[in-house]
């Protein structure tokens, strides 16, 4: 994690940046450093019409110091400044974060910034978050970069006004967050060679028990005997033994119920049977972003100590195709006793979640329940990379989470569940199949119609994380890759809504 030290005096480093509201306003900050380096703030302003101070916006002033060495001045637009709100201060963080490394800089002073919107501290601690969020990299299979060609940035100076109170706010709620957001993307990022269900729980059980939290694993013969034959039946073409993993965090001093969230942790989709086509079938590493959100957001209630009780359950499972595969044809009753007609293997995640599903409600009387899920392709189609898919049987408990999405920037967006989509999932010879006909149509609506057979009327939400997962272009505060979706939505959640 990149070293935020909040200062009270500026140091006069040697790359530094400075904001610039859309008047290109200049701060006190910025009038002193104009006036050092000879005008070159206010003469760049005159002269580039490409910088506007429009949000977000950067441009690089390269001078030379009195001591004759380089000196950066880096300008960030902040638009109108009643526009902004905490996420947008965080994307500030984000394009600090992004000027760095398109410029190949390790650490930087960032000048102090007043907005009457904000405290100094609220300002410096949120955008020290989206910093932390932005320097993320991967570069454990790197041998052959030196240290200067990776990602890695050093230290960020953050100049306010109140430096104790901006690393208290910082350290106390929006660290633990950030950390737990790496966490999770590591694991996603990890391919399916290294992270598989053993493995992946042993590294969830010794990251969660660290910090006080239970975890329970279930292997193969505990949930046979639970009747989870719609999980096992997924990872039965697989060497690797299937898990279900449970954590526990109980931050409150009463027993009441717990909040729960339940995870797809499919650590490597072939599709099985119905293998699919080899194209970008790598991206299938990533078909377990939903259970590392589960695990991020514990980790994140556990580390800032929420006032919550929570429990996060997820179904570990590799899906591959092999003489003992499941066959497309297959029926299985699942731990509810529901009967499931697989139709497709690749359709296999609902068939993780009915059973983790279940399990969580019936074991734990949950306040209700929120899974997460790179659940089908469909919904990349309706929403893009931009929002989530949320599905319901709560209109309080989904308008929390769309509240807590526009607050979080993991924006959410309703789709229909409805009785006439059971139609489509109906089976010749079971309860239930498990694809939607005709093919391709609703697809993301009958997968969480098929869902909700499996929640007996517990409040749920189910959100179909398929297009916001992974990132193949990247935005600034989620580099290229794993964006560990989900962990600052559902924390938001609880923050606003079940601490109290
Ligand atoms: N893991 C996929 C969904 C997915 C697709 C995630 C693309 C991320 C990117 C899921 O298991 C799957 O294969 N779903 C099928 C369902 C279909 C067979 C009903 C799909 O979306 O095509
Ligand atoms: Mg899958
Ligand atoms: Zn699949």
């Amino acid at each position: 994690m990149i070293k935020i030290n909040f200062i009270e005096e500026a140091k006069n480093a040697s790359n530094i940046f400075v904001f610039v509201n859309s008047k290109k306003e200049l701060s006190n900050e910025a009038k002193l450093l104009d006036s050092k380096f000879d005008g070159i703030i206010s003469k760049a302003l005159g002269s580039f019409d490409n910088f506007s101070g429009k949000f977000a916006q950067a441009k690089q002033l390269t001078t030379v110091s009195k001591n004759n060495d380089i000196q950066i001045i880096n300008l960030i637009g902040t638009g109108q400044e009643d526009e902004l709100d905490e996420f947008k201060i965080q994307e500030l963080g984000g394009a600090i974060i992004s000027c760095l490394r398109a410029s190949r800089q390790k650490s930087a002073e960032v000048e102090n910034y007043k907005i009457s919107k904000f405290s100094s501290e609220e300002f410096a601690a949120n955008l020290a978050f989206g910093i932390s969020l932005g320097s993320y990299s991967f570069n454990k299979y790197h041998t052959a970069k030196k240290p200067e060609e990776l990602d890695v940035f050093e230290d960020i100076n953050i100049v306010t006004s109140n430096s104790k109170s901006a690393q208290e706010l910082f350290e106390s709620s929006l660290l633990p967050i950030a950390e737990s957001v790496f966490e999770a993307r590591d694991l996603i990022t990890e391919p399916g060679n290294v992270l598989y269900p053993e493995s992946y729980a042993d590294i969830i059980d010794e990251k969660l028990s660290a910090l006080g939290v239970e975890v329970d694993i279930l292997g193969e013969g505990e949930m046979r005997h639970l009747g989870m034959n719609a999980l096992l039946g997924v990872g039965q073409g697989s060497i690797r033994e299937s898990k279900l993993v449970v954590m526990r965090y109980y931050g409150r001093d009463d027993d009441s119920a717990p909040v729960a969230f339940v995870g797809k942790g499919v650590t490597f989709d072939t599709g099985g049977i119905s293998l699919k086509p080899s194209r970008s079938m790598g991206d299938m590493k990533y078909d377990m972003s939903g259970s590392a959100a589960v695990f991020g957001t514990i980790m994140t209630l556990a580390k800032r100590g929420a006032k919550v009780n929570a429990v996060g359950v997820v179904g570990l499972v590799e899906n591959m195709p092999g003489g003992n595969a499941q066959r497309p044809g297959d029926v299985v009753k699942s731990m509810s006793g529901q009967t499931i007609e697989i139709l497709d293997t690749d359709a296999e995640g609902r068939l993780v979640l009915a059973d983790a599903l279940w399990y969580t409600q019936e074991k734990f009387k949950p306040k209700f329940m929120v899974d997460l899920a790179t659940l089908t392709g469909a919904v990349s189609i309706a929403l893009g990379n931009v929002y989530a898919g949320l599905f319901s049987n709560n209109d309080n408990l989904s308008d929390e989470l769309t509240k807590a999405g526009k607050a979080s920037g993991e924006e959410l967006w309703r789709l229909p569940l409805h009785s006439n989509f059971d139609k489509m999932i109906k089976s010749d010879i079971a309860d239930v199949a498990n694809l939607g006909m005709p093919q391709g149509h609703a697809s993301s609506s009958t997968a969480a119609q098929f869902l909700q057979k499996f929640v007996n009327n517990v409040p749920w939400a189910h959100l179909d994380i398929a297009g916001v997962a992974f990132d193949s272009k990247g935005k600034s505060i989620s580099p290229k890759g794993a964006v560990g979706f989900g962990i600052r939505l559902l924390n938001k959640l609880v923050k606003d809504n079940y601490e109290s």
